[in-house]
């Protein structure tokens, strides 16, 4: 039962659409129409600026950060031990759920963000030193090639192959969810590689001005 109600926690949790209210509320604008149309980080970063897509990107990181510790409760509520096999799981299953809730908001019309910064806020619960690598990847991408949306494709693609190959995990459920993410994480920039195939994605400037 315990298990169940934080399932739903993690993604209420996950729903949070931090970048719908952020430019609703402070700018009077929808960030959905905007821009590349997504719900996340990046796109208020390239609409709105640097300030409300910092808000954005913590506010949307914490999201899967604290949905992970939800499975605390879990041991304070029932027998499950701390770091045994279970808890592992069910940390992961509900970082996962958030970022389901992330992409289909049950607060914004179900019409949401990637998921890449909930998911990085995920594995920084679960694994820091995973993520750390991860931001490697991530910004020694987007200094090659400017594109935020490569950037985060390569780092979960590099997800898995760093589970296995450099930290050794021996976790099957480890595996398992890195493969699921970098799955993920393609499927919801489908678009991103459609524009990147026929050269039309927009790049991050190396300086900018806000534009509203
Ligand atoms: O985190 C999402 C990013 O990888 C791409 O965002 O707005 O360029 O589609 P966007």
């Amino acid at each position: 039962m315990i298990v169940a109600i934080l399932i739903v926690l993690a993604y209420l949790i996950g729903s949070i659409p931090t970048a719908v209210w952020v430019s609703k509320s402070v700018y009077g604008i929808d960030i959905r129409e905007h821009g590349s149309g997504n719900a996340g980080a990046t796109n208020t970063f390239r609409i709105l600026g640097s300030k409300a897509g910092s808000v954005v990107m913590i506010g949307d990181m914490l999201k899967g950060f604290f949905a992970v510790k939800l499975a605390l409760l879990a041991c304070v509520f029932s027998h499950m031990q701390v770091f045994s096999e279970p808890f592992v799981n069910l940390q992961i299953a509900l970082g996962l759920v958030s970022v389901v809730g992330h992409i289909f908001p049950i607060w914004a019309d179900f019409r949401g963000g990637k998921g890449i910064a909930t998911l990085f806020g995920m594995i920084l619960s679960i694994q820091p030193l995973v993520a750390v690598s991860l931001i490697g990847v991530f910004l020694i991408m987007l200094f090659l090639t400017r594109y935020v949306s490569l950037s985060s494709i390569s780092a979960s693609v590099a997800f898995p192959v760093l589970i296995v190959f450099i930290f050794r995990a021996p976790e099957l459920s480890y595996k398992l969810f890195a493969i699921a993410t970098a799955c993920l994480v393609v499927l919801t920039h489908h678009k991103n590689i459609g524009r990147l195939l026929h050269g039309n994605e927009s790049k991050v400037p190396l300086f900018r001005k806000r534009r509203m």
